[in-house]
């Protein structure tokens, strides 16, 4: 049996993740910010819900599949966008884009890869979605969109929770640099996790590829890439520049980041399509709510006039029903696959899309449900109210 085939959940494939990274790497992945109060209540929050089923229903074929951000999907979960996947797998982005095209799911790619939008459009035909921030540089941010549109992109996704950046202390405590550099510390954990090492000596492709032809204008300057896409985060964007980028795409549009119902309504205000419920899985504002325990009152606010995603502390297929329930129309997850990516490159990805997969598949029949469509409130029961 290959050591991917004795990952039977999201959790088998952490430990496997954690296993084959330098500890720096690892913990820039898994880690979240301040007190991690947040990283932990996005996941422990689900157990605070229970499933009810409904028995002796036909469940002998069920149908998992949906429509979301104007997207066919076969299970009602895609890849949220991450930055810098080169420094957990050699194949990058690659691999990540290849897995959901072969499962039949939505990949989503950050403005923060290490793979141009160009390049992955190359390499997958199948939707995909790119996430953009709005500069401060707004012709940058125009130039991207305009690049989408070309490349083919199907939907776009602005990450409105990262005004600063978090205080992210694992980074700190395991001295996380991009790219990674060789330190008398660094050192150890390199040569403890060869196979990376080896990688990492081969193909240093570390660059941020949807930025880097901004390095010739850098040139005088003394600025690294890095700290140039730093000191783009605009903390005065407001939902007036949220409109201006809105009218700018003509397609499926979701705003990620948000939370409230407040913010729901902005959304719809300025014409966006769909809102991702979610605080960056921990990694910004620390003590900011789960996502799951947002869900049914925004979505008792907007009725059906925004898709809602739920992003954050999915571990389970149980957790997907569970946010599908309470009024989601999909979810999407972030270190259960780049966990799945550190474990094993594309066939890592797959491992952790079929898992959840198949645990969603099992969890709709045993709810008596036959497809996800069926799944509604009343199969969801809060602790409080049993
Ligand atoms: C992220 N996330 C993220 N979000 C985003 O909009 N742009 C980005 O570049 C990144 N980069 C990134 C890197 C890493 C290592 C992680 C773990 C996360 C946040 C991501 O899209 C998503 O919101 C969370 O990962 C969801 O939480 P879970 O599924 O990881 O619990």
């Amino acid at each position: 049996m290959s050591r991917l085939n004795r990952c039977f959940n999201i959790s088998d494939l952490k430990k496997k993740a954690k296993a084959n990274l330098p500890a720096s790497m690892y913990h820039y992945m898994a880690g979240g910010a301040d007190d991690e109060w947040s990283l932990k209540r996005n996941i422990s929050a689900f157990n605070d819900y229970q499933l009810m089923p409904n028995q002796l229903n036909d469940v002998s074929s069920v149908d998992i599949s949906t429509n979301v951000l104007g997207c066919d999907l076969k299970m009602p979960f895609f890849l949220a966008p991450t930055g810098m996947s080169r420094l957990f797998h050699h194949d990058k982005e690659f691999a990540a884009a290849k897995a959901a095209e072969s499962k039949g799911t939505l990949y989503s790619l950050s403005t923060m890869a290490t793979t141009s939008m160009e390049d992955i459009s190359k390499a997958i035909n199948s939707d995909r979605m790119f996430q953009i921030y709005i500069f401060k540089d707004r012709e940058l941010t125009r130039e991207y969109v305009k690049r989408a549109k070309t490349a083919g992109y199907k939907a776009l996704c602005l990450t409105v929770d990262t005004a600063i950046a978090g205080n992210r202390e694992r980074d700190h405590y395991y001295g996380m640099s991009m790219p990674p550099k060789f330190t008398m510390k660094s050192m150890f954990s390199y040569m403890t996790h060869w196979k990376w090492a080896f990688n990492l000596l081969r193909n240093a492709d570390f660059k941020l590829a949807n930025v880097s032809h901004r390095e010739d204008s850098l040139s005088q300057g003394p600025m690294s890439l890095i700290q140039y896409v730093n000191s783009q985060f605009d903390a005065s964007v407001t939902w007036d520049d949220v409109a201006w980028l809105c009218e700018q795409w003509d397609g499926p549009f979701v705003i990620k980041g948000s939370q409230s119902v407040f913010d729901a309504k902005k959304i719809i205000e300025v014409g966006a399509s769909a809102m991702m419920v979610s605080n960056h899985g921990g990694r910004q504002l620390d003590c900011s709510p789960a996502p799951i325990d947002c869900i049914t009152p925004i979505r008792d606010e907007v009725g059906d006039s925004l898709e809602l995603i739920l992003d954050g502390g999915i571990s389970r297929g149980t957790d997907i029903i569970k946010a599908l329930a309470a009024g989601a129309n999909a979810c999407s997850i972030g270190r259960p696959y780049l966990y799945g990516l550190a474990a094993g490159g594309q066939k890592g990805v797959e491992k952790a899309i079929d898992i959840l997969s198949s645990e969603v598949e099992r969890t709709t029949a045993l709810l008596g449900c036959k497809n996800i469509g069926e799944i509604s409130r009343e199969h969801l029961i809060h602790l409080n109210n049993y």
